[in-house]
């Protein structure tokens, strides 16, 4: 009890030091202290995504070699896992895997029993592992497993040199997010489980390997002339999901003080003048949330395979070639994944189903660089696009499909499936309701700015979060109390409220959208070239996302738009991407091959999926589509092949 009163009595003095400056022991003392009150009465999180037992153990550090075989696309590798135990009488440990051939277990050095559970067709196969001794809590073991990986892997893409931009030698990129560090590593495969690491890659010489981490030299492959092994360090803990490795012919150029982008030198160029932005962006970022404590901060540019437009590997952006519109409009994915490096990579989700946490807040915090940098209407702008973006998606799942839960049971569902545009946009409009309740988003900015330095270097739940919240606005509890948490957080469809944004940068778009719904065929001509002019282009997407929001346009329709304003010749690709999805839903049958170019020459799932989708809705050209998927399956990313197999209701080929 007594104990129980100098816990609280700190907690109250806690709040005081966030915003303050004292001592290092003292901070930690009461960071753990207010971390400790805070999620004193709570329920453990069960990642049910995971089999490791993390509840008995959890992994410090990881010791890498990889040997990286263009030849079989396989890795073989040794991982040493320092775990440790959180249970006294402890003599096994289950790790995560997923399609790994194990053929060795040692602990302390001594060769252990392991045996594989059964395959769970996305989960991956449980390793079980038995120790030759017992350990009690706070004891650490290093349980070193010998592997390799399966040509098929989900985290791994080997591209053959014909895929590649110099067309002369493969190229490899791994995307863990959320559960595909299994198919590449046996490890702890959930957030809650935090670990450094340090890994040495062999690559055949004429090949360059980054990771998600610092480079730390690199030498001649004692073992194979013909060869070259490049040493990472990433000293702050991360969850696995982070790790990252891409081995290619690459070449880097410096956009800032600590950052490079690394592409083929085909692009290398393109792509400094892209981001040349990254440096201005990250001292907002720190001026908003606090120190970048990572050290570097690189962007890789992958080829267009690439599933997503960005992933937040520590140290390395990976981002997608599609970003090289050459009108640097399509930074605010660079500001997203920067905005990572604080709320997802320094805070991050205990489980998938609190996935919200990493992605609403980072939405949030990537709107407010958006607000410094540019203009609080861009913010509001950003934001209406934003709720659309989540109507579509509501719209796509059912608005009773508990998928569209802020926080969603994932028991028994598979997270590429479940992805979707959901934890961002709800979660950033439940935050954006919330900064208003508040007092605004400077008031707001400082529960997020304390939120990230109280759990920073951990993982959090939602109860966690709005625990805090209530602690934090202790003065505001009242107000916090008439949210509706459970039609915000356990409710599908849309929210329970909705927040009303400013459209004095939306009006021009809502405006010339309006004309072409309510333009008759006599009206065609009044359009021109002039209506456009002075749209920038996130203006231009949100007129062609308004027109995707009413019914199909007239055929006529779209062949005078194109006429007038020529989208054809666009290399933006979310101008691209919503055209070409407008005109073949008009069923214009002149873009049907310019959509399934665009759908198959890169693989972003946010325009490949759609695009498929569409053209498969396009009753005369389903079977097109279907044969197109065929064709192009073998050379997708193993993500993408498969959800747009379900998508198009193909049969799932090997695994
Ligand atoms: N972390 C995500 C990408 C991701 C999520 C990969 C889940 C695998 C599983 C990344 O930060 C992201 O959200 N990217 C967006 C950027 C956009 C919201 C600006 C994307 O890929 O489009
Ligand atoms: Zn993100």
């Amino acid at each position: 009890m007594q104990k129980l009163r100098v816990v609280a009595d700190w907690c109250r003095v806690g709040r005081i030091w966030l915003d303050t400056n004292r001592g290092t022991l003292e901070k930690l003392l009461l960071r753990w202290l207010l971390q400790r009150n805070l999620s004193l009465t709570m329920v453990p999180v069960i990642d049910p995504c995971s089999f490791s037992s993390s509840a008995r153990c959890t992994t410090k550090h990881l010791n890498l070699m990889l040997h990286v075989d263009f030849e079989s696309h396989v890795i073989r590798g040794k991982v040493a896992l320092t775990v440790e135990m959180l249970e006294d009488k402890c003599s096994s440990l289950t790790l995560d895997t997923k399609d790994l051939q194990i053929s060795k277990v040692a602990a302390n050095g001594q060769e252990a029993k392991f045996a594989l559970g059964a395959k769970h067709s996305f989960n991956g196969t449980p390793l079980e592992i038995s120790l030759p001794f017992e350990l009690s809590r706070g004891q650490h073991v290093i349980v070193e497993v010998t592997y390799e990986t399966s040509p098929r892997a989900s985290a791994l893409q080997w591209l053959t040199p014909a895929q590649t931009a110099g067309k002369k030698h493969p190229y490899l990129f791994s995307q863990c997010q959320a559960t595909h560090c299994r198919s590449m590593i046996p490890c702890q495969d959930t957030p809650m489980v935090k670990h450094t690491y340090y890994a040495q890659v062999s690559v055949p010489k004429e090949l360059v390997a980054v990771m998600g981490a610092v480079g730390d030299g690199q030498e001649p492959d004692p073992q194979d002339s013909s060869r070259t092994i490049y040493r990472f360090r990433q000293a702050v803990p991360i969850p696995s999901y982070l790790i990252a490795i891409v081995v290619g012919v690459l070449e880097s150029r410096d956009i800032g003080p600590r950052s490079k982008v690394w592409s083929e030198k085909e692009l290398v160029d393109q792509a400094a003048y892209e981001f040349a932005e990254t440096e201005s962006m990250l001292k907002t970022a720190e001026d908003l949330v606090g120190p970048y404590v990572w050290g570097q901060y690189d962007i890789v540019v992958l080829p267009p395979s690439f599933p997503y437009g960005g992933m937040e590997n520590p140290c390395l952006t990976y981002a997608t070639p599609t970003l090289l519109a050459g009108d640097r409009s399509l930074s605010g994915v660079i500001a997203h994944e920067i905005a990572h490096s604080w709320t997802g990579n320094l805070v991050t989700t205990k489980s998938w189903e609190h996935f919200w946490l990493n992605e609403g807040h980072t939405v949030y915090l990537e709107r407010m660089i958006a607000r410094a940098l540019e203009s609080e209407q861009y913010r509001q702008f950003k934001a209406i696009g934003g709720w659309k973006e989540l109507q579509d998606t509501v719209n796509l799942f059912g608005q009773s499909n508990p998928l569209t839960n802020l926080v969603p049971s994932l028991k028994e569902v598979d997270t590429d499936a479940a992805f979707s545009f959901v934890p961002y946009e709800k979660g950033f409009a439940f935050l954006y309701h919330l900064e208003e309740l508040v007092g605004g988003p400077e008031v707001f900015m400082g529960f997020v700015k304390s939120y990230i330095q109280l759990y920073a270097y951990s993982s959090v739940s939602t109860e966690e979060w709005k625990n805090y919240l209530f602690t934090y606005f202790k003065d505001k509890v009242d107000i916090l109390k008439k949210v509706d948490w459970d039609g915000w957080m356990n409710t599908p469809g849309m929210p329970p409220v909705t927040n009303q944004y400013d459209n004095t940068l939306a009006d021009v778009c809502i405006a010339l959208c309006n004309r072409w719904v309510e333009a008759k065929e006599e009206d065609l001509a009044s359009f021109s070239d002039a209506d456009v002019k002075a749209l920038s282009s996130p203006q231009l997407t949100e007129f062609l996302a308004l027109l995707l929001h009413q019914n199909p346009l007239p055929l006529s329709h779209v062949k005078r738009m194109q006429e007038v304003y020529n989208l054809n010749s666009i290399k933006n690709c979310e101008i691209r991407f919503r055209w070409l999805h407008l005109c073949v839903r008009a069923r214009w049958e002149e873009a049907v091959p310019l959509a399934f170019q665009m759908a198959t020459e890169q693989g972003r799932l946010k325009y490949t999926r759609p695009l498929f989708r569409e053209l498969y809705n396009f009753e005369k050209y389903r079977q097109e589509a279907v044969n197109m998927f065929l064709q192009h399956r073998a050379a997708m990313h193993p993500v993408t092949a498969a959800l747009v197999a379900r998508d198009l209701k193909v049969e799932q080929s090997h695994k």
